[in-house]
């Protein structure tokens, strides 16, 4: 069987039509974060996995200026379609996040996470962190709607909070880590929203 490490796996379950994690719409949390009056000031955005390009529409329609990258083929061509479609400045890329640190070194004001950590091997999550870390600028923030489940196998793989604080804590400051309540109701009482900031060396 092809690994979840592999595009083709994720590109086989897009053109079969297995996205049952494809809400058509921005994440709701993510939606509710950005109507905040403490919603975060417009900057630089990486929206990680990005898939069909939702999230990435949803910042780029507050103003900030995103580049959301996927390693699959066909959700990039679908996003792309749809920022034009819909007059959206979200850019695409069909890339693995784990080169990006080359590409984008300290580039991004923000990295959003919204099911693409569940979507990696879960011996890869020390990788995703020094990636996440290594294309932000220093105190960049990462915003994370984490999928908290605690069923066995995945993809989606599941994580407690306290392992996020664990494989995060070293090279971020954990600004808040809370469960969220508008959940879509599949996901209700299984998602956690984080905001961490990135420690600047010897911070
Ligand atoms: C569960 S889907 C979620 C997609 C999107 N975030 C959403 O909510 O609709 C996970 C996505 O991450 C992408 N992905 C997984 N590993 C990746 C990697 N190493 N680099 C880039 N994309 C990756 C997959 O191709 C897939 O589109």
């Amino acid at each position: 069987m092809v690994s979840v490490d592999n595009p083709e796996y994720w590109e086989h379950r897009y053109k079969e039509g297995s996205t049952r994690w494809d809400l058509k719409q921005a994440s709701p949390p993510l939606v509710s974060l950005l109507n905040l009056p403490s919603t975060p000031p417009v900057g630089r955005v990486a929206v990680l996995g990005c898939g069909r390009g939702y999230d990435a529409l949803l910042f780029a329609a507050h103003g900030f200026e995103v580049i959301g990258f996927d390693f699959a083929h066909s959700p990039i061509t679908d996003a792309t379609a749809l920022a034009q479609a819909t007059g959206s400045s979200a850019k695409f890329l069909q890339r693995d996040i784990f080169g990006l640190p080359v590409e984008f070194p300290n580039y991004f004001d923000y990295v959003v996470e919204h099911t693409c950590f569940c979507a990696i091997d879960p011996d890869k999550r020390s990788a995703y962190v020094q990636t996440v870390y290594s294309i932000l600028k220093p105190r960049g923030e990462l915003i994370g709607l984490f999928f908290t489940h605690q069923r066995p196998g995945g993809p989606p793989f599941g994580v407690t909070v306290s392992q996020i604080q664990q494989y995060f804590e070293t090279n971020f400051e954990i600004l808040s880590l809370l469960s969220v309540t508008n959940s879509v109701p599949e996901r209700l009482g299984e998602e956690h929203l984080g905001r961490f900031r990135s420690k600047t060396v010897g911070a």
